[in-house]
């Protein structure tokens, strides 16, 4: 079975607590359980990696080549800063599906660039946990055309 790697950026364990007017009540469990329902329609397999450590997720990300067919991520602080996590990225080559929970570009100045956009197939902002739903399957038909 296809399988794809889903990365939660530092401070997404906190979801369901942390500022719920702009990230939603949905816990980091709730969004990881509606993306294997999501999964299992599609007939892919996720394998889950929440992360507070930049080196943790590029270690993850520079193992993933030989494993999974494609990564959907919410780098989350990570985004704006992290050409580390942009560089493995870039050179594992698999299909890159970014997503945000919140509309980055209707927030403070530094969200509004993402130094991982140019590295992903496409990016998905603002849509709650439909985002990482909405991401999923967006990258899944990456895949079913690239067969
Ligand atoms: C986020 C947006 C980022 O700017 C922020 O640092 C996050 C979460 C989002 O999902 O909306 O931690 O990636």
């Amino acid at each position: 079975m296809t399988k794809i790697l889903v990365i939660h950026g530092p401070n997404l364990q906190l979801l369901g607590r942390r500022e719920p007017s702009i990230y939603g009540r949905a816990t980091l469990p709730q969004i990881n359980r509606e993306l294997t329902r999501l999964a299992r329609k599609l007939k892919v397999a996720l394998t889950f990696l929440q992360s507070n450590h930049e080196g943790e997720l590029v270690e993850a990300i520079g193992r993933s080549g030989k494993v999974y067919r494609g990564i959907l991520i919410n780098p989350a602080a990570y985004t704006h800063t992290s050409v580390a996590i942009r560089d493995a990225l870039e050179a594992v080559g698999l299909p890159v599906v970014e997503v945000h929970l919140s509309n980055i570009y209707a927030r403070e100045a530094f969200r509004h660039t993402s130094v991982i956009a140019p590295v992903a197939r496409g990016q998905i902002s603002g849509f709650g946990t439909e985002s990482y739903t909405l991401g999923l399957t967006a990258l899944v038909g990456l895949l079913k055309k690239s067969r």
